[in-house]
């Protein structure tokens, strides 16, 4: 009898040994028996035409990420954990046209990935929680650790939930307590680790051994960025085009990771030749991978610039949900950006407030910290000249505000307290916007 072809396999980027599952991969620690990397790269056996398909169809055919189902590393639907996520909408934001024309004469085509309506936990986290689950579920897996700044252990903790999975999540002693009330909520166990996402990191690998209990594999890890890379066909199907420019808050960077991965697995259909250009931005409370990258910049690149990066210890941010401050993955990332002739900058992590009091006022949408800092990406690249006329910018609003109850009170600008009406006057809402604008340091 003829063995049935995998419907997928693992394949190593350094040396090509293949593994054949991700029974096996958990098998073997996730890394290569043969050489020990772990970064892998997941090939499928159907016929890859199928995504032209899968991108043809409209919004209401497409129910979540497993419309993709043949391309990710699932067998068997039963297996499927699923809230709906990934399927986010790539809207226009005109008023960011008009003020980058009036402010920078720029002719831009503005558009937002509004993962803040994720239908998961509100943030970009929920496709990857989501295969995650569905994966473990399908290989038996009962219990799980991840290490995480807090998008990630709250994604982890409701789509492993749902699959009945135990979590062990270990948060550095600055995330938020938000993210922690969410993974405690859905019964998850929290570790606060007295220090940084890097201790946090090491604690849990330490315990995961220690107790052999399978680790998440972070930023290279394949289900993240096989569950991610569908961004890319997202957009696809939505526009019908990659953006020239793509602008994402980074703290270890798996979506550029993912990007790649999706348009490699396209790359010979002949749907798009473009890798946009990643505008990766980091807060400057903490922006290690800003400071590699302009050091490596400011001498002209030179042998090994990929492996000499700072490291930041117990970094002093407002945005923890951003700070990783041993930025492991810079060699992979910084490579990725200096190929799609990309930056990596930094934004003011003051004036992220102040940002999403004008989304709020303009869009009525209210974004999360970490997506403060994409969007103020927007506006620094502006300054230091990084688009061109002409060009279509996507932004990746990669979480909604009600990750973060702190930011949530930094939105309170109009009460006035009042004894009676002779003290309330009426206003007009108007009045705010200049006020608001001028605020913003940009
Ligand atoms: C909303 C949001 N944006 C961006 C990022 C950065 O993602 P990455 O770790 O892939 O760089 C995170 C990470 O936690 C996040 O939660
Ligand atoms: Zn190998």
């Amino acid at each position: 009898m003829i063995k049935p072809k995998n419907k997928y396999h693992l394949k190593c980027r350094k040396c090509n040994h293949i593994i054949s599952d991700f029974n096996e991969w958990f098998d073997v620690f996730q890394a290569c028996p043969n050489c020990g990397n772990k970064w892998v790269d997941v090939e499928y056996s159907a016929d890859y035409n199928k995504v032209k398909e899968l991108i043809s169809k409209s919004d209401d055919e497409v129910t979540s990420i497993f419309h993709y189902f043949d391309f990710l590393p699932l067998n068997d639907k039963q297996n499927i954990i699923s809230a709906g996520e990934g399927r986010i909408p790539v809207e226009n934001w005109t008023f960011l046209n008009d003020y980058f024309k009036k402010h920078y004469n720029l002719d831009l085509k503005i558009s937002v990935y509004r993962n803040d309506l994720s239908t998961g936990t509100g943030t970009f986290k929920d496709v990857a929680a989501a295969l995650a689950a569905s994966v473990l579920k399908e290989n038996g897996i009962k219990k799980y650790v991840v290490a995480s700044t807090g998008n990630i252990a709250s994604a982890f903790a409701y789509y492993l939930a749902k699959a009945g999975i135990s979590l062990y999540v270990f948060i550095p002693s600055d995330a938020l307590k938000a993210n922690e009330a969410e993974i405690s909520a859905y019964g998850q166990k929290v570790f606060r680790v007295n220090g940084d996402y890097a201790k946090a990191k090491k604690i849990a690998a330490e315990f995961s051994q220690k107790n052999n209990i399978l680790i998440s594999g972070g930023n290279i890890d394949p289900l993240r960025v096989e569950a991610k890379k569908t961004m890319v066909w997202e957009w696809l199907r939505q526009t019908g085009d990659l953006p020239d420019v793509y602008i994402q808050a980074l703290s270890g960077g798996t979506g550029p990771i993912a990007i790649e991965k999706g348009l490699k697995d396209i790359s010979e259909l002949g749907i798009t030749e473009k890798l946009s250009r990643f505008i990766m931005i980091q807060p400057d409370g903490c922006d290690p991978m800003t400071a590699g990258w302009n050091d490596a910049k400011k001498n002209n690149f030179p042998q090994g610039w990929e492996n000499d990066y700072p490291v930041y210890e117990n970094p002093v941010t407002l945005i923890p949900t951003l700070a990783t401050g041993n930025p492991a993955t810079f060699p992979i990332i910084a490579s990725l950006v200096k190929k799609s002739k990309g930056e990596i900058i930094s934004f003011k992590e003051t004036e992220a407030v102040k940002l999403a009091r004008i989304i709020s006022f303009e869009k009525a949408v209210k974004i999360g910290p970490a997506a403060a800092i994409a969007l103020g990406g927007l506006f620094e690249a502006a300054k230091q000249g990084l688009l061109k006329n002409g060009e279509s910018v996507l932004v990746n609003i990669g979480e909604s505000m009600n990750r973060a109850p702190d930011f949530i009170n930094d939105m309170i600008y109009t009460t006035e307290e009042i004894n009676s009406v002779e003290d309330c006057l009426p206003v007009d809402r108007e009045n705010y916007r200049m006020k608001l604008w001028d605020d913003f340091a940009y």
